[in-house]
C-alpha cells in the first residue's frame, strides 16, 4: 500500500474535451484524488457534481481555487482561459496540466515563460500535447530511433473541423491552434525549432481547406506536413526515417508498421529489403494510453512528486506558436489573393 499523499487536483473548463477524454482518464489515474471542479452555472455545477460524486463550485475560478485545497489544477477551456490560468499557477507555486494551446498568441506565451524560468523548481506546468505521449508513437519512434537518428518525418493530420471561427481567430488560425498546434509541436520535438517554414493553402467549398507546410531543420533533417480540415473524421499518420532509410510508420495512433532492409520482426530475425514488418502494438486501456492523455498525465504527475523537470514546460510552446504564426500569415495571405481573383480585377 502506498503511503504518499495523493495529488489533490481541480478541475476547470468541464467542456466537451473534459468529460469525454480527461475525467475519464483522471478517475482512474494513479495517486490523484479530484478535490474540486469550477464551472460558471450553479445548473452545470450540480448536474456533475452528481455525476462525478467530486464537490463543484459555480462562479469565478479564481475565487473558487483560492477558496479550496489543492496541489494541481488541470485545465481544457479556450486559450484565453490557459493563459489566465498558467499565471495563476505559476504565482501562487500550483501545479497545473494545460490543455493546448497554452495561449493564442506567442505574445503571451513569452511572459509566461519569462515567469515560468523564475519559478520552475516550486512547480510543474506541462501543457497536454497528448498524442505525443501516445503509447505506439513512442513505441514506434524508439523502435526507428535505434537504426540511427531520426532524418525526415512526415504527419499528416486531417480533420473534419474546425469549419467556423473558434476563439475569435479567422478559420485557418482556429485549425492550426486547435489542431494544427499537434504535428507542428511534434515535428519541433523531434527536431528542435526549425530553421525554414513553407507553407501554401488549397481552398476548397464550404470552409474547407488543405495545408502544405514543410519544416528545415538545422542537420538536414526535415518535416513535411499534410493538415487540413477537408476530411469526413479525424485521422493521422506519422512516418519516422533515419538517414539509412529505415521508416516506421504510425497509423491513426494504434497501427505502426516498419519497412527497411536489416530491421529486425519480433523475434529479431532481419528480413529483406522489400518486406515490411507490421506490428500491432499493445495498448493497455485503448484509447487513454493510444491518444497518450494517460502518459502525459502520468508525465505531469512524475514531475509533480519528485521535481523533476516538466516534459512539456510552457517555454518549449513558444517556438510551436511561433511557427503557427508563420503559417497562419502565409495562409491567411493566400486566402486573401483568392478572394481578390474571385472578385476579379474591376472591384
Ligand atoms: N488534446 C486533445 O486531443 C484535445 C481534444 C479536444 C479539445 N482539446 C482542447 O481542450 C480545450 C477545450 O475544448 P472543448 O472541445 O472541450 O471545448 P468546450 O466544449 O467549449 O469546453 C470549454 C469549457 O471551458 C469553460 N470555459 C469557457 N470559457 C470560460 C471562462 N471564461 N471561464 C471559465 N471557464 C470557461 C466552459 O466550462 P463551463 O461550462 O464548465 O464553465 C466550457 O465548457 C481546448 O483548448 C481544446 O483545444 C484538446
Amino acid at each position: 500500500m502506498s503511503h504518499v499523499s495523493p495529488i489533490r487536483v481541480a478541475i476547470l473548463g468541464l467542456g466537451e474535451h473534459m468529460q469525454e477524454n480527461l475525467l475519464p482518464m483522471l478517475q482512474v489515474a494513479d495517486g490523484v484524488q479530484m478535490v474540486a471542479m469550477c464551472c460558471r452555472t450553479e445548473e452545470k455545477a450540480q448536474r456533475l457534481e452528481q455525476r462525478y460524486n467530486v464537490r463543484a463550485y459555480a462562479g469565478s475560478w479564481e475565487t473558487c481555487l483560492d477558496s479550496i485545497a489543492a496541489d494541481a489544477i488541470v485545465v481544457a477551456g479556450p486559450p484565453h482561459l490557459h493563459v489566465a490560468v498558467a499565471r495563476y499557477a505559476l504565482l501562487r507555486g500550483l501545479h497545473a496540466f494545460i490543455e493546448k494551446p497554452p495561449a493564442e498568441h506567442p505574445s503571451q506565451l513569452r511572459e509566461l515563460a519569462a515567469i515560468e524560468a523564475a519559478t520552475e523548481a516550486r512547480c510543474t506546468i506541462f501543457v497536454d500535447y497528448n498524442f505525443r505521449f501516445g503509447t505506439v508513437y513512442r513505441q514506434t519512434r524508439a523502435i526507428v530511433e535505434r537504426y540511427g537518428p531520426i532524418q525526415y518525418a512526415k504527419l499528416r493530420f486531417l480533420t473534419a473541423k474546425p469549419r467556423s471561427s473558434m476563439w475569435n481567430m479567422s478559420l485557418v488560425r482556429s485549425y492550426l491552434y486547435s489542431v494544427g498546434v499537434h504535428p507542428v509541436e511534434m515535428a519541433l520535438d523531434l527536431f528542435g525549432p526549425p530553421r525554414c517554414v513553407t507553407s501554401g493553402i488549397t481552398l476548397f467549398a464550404n470552409g474547407r481547406f488543405a495545408l502544405q507546410v514543410g519544416l528545415d531543420f538545422s542537420r538536414g533533417a526535415r518535416a513535411d506536413l499534410d493538415l487540413g480540415n477537408y476530411w469526413n473524421k479525424f485521422e493521422t499518420s506519422t512516418e519516422f526515417v533515419t538517414g539509412a532509410g529505415i521508416l516506421g510508420v504510425v497509423k491513426d495512433h494504434r497501427d505502426a508498421r516498419f519497412v527497411g532492409e536489416g530491421i529486425a520482426n519480433i523475434r529479431d530475425e532481419s528480413i529483406g529489403g522489400k518486406a515490411h514488418v507490421e506490428y500491432s502494438l499493445p495498448v493497455a486501456r485503448g484509447g487513454m494510453d493510444a491518444a497518450g492523455y494517460a502518459n502525459a498525465f502520468h508525465s505531469f504527475c512524475h514531475s509533480v512528486r519528485h521535481g523533476t523537470p516538466s516534459e512539456s514546460p510552457l517555454k518549449n510552446s513558444l517556438p510551436v506558436l511561433e511557427v503557427l504564426e508563420r503559417i497562419a500569415a502565409d495562409c491567411e495571405d493566400g486566402v486573401a489573393k483568392a478572394g481578390r481573383e474571385k472578385r476579379g480585377p474591376s472591384e
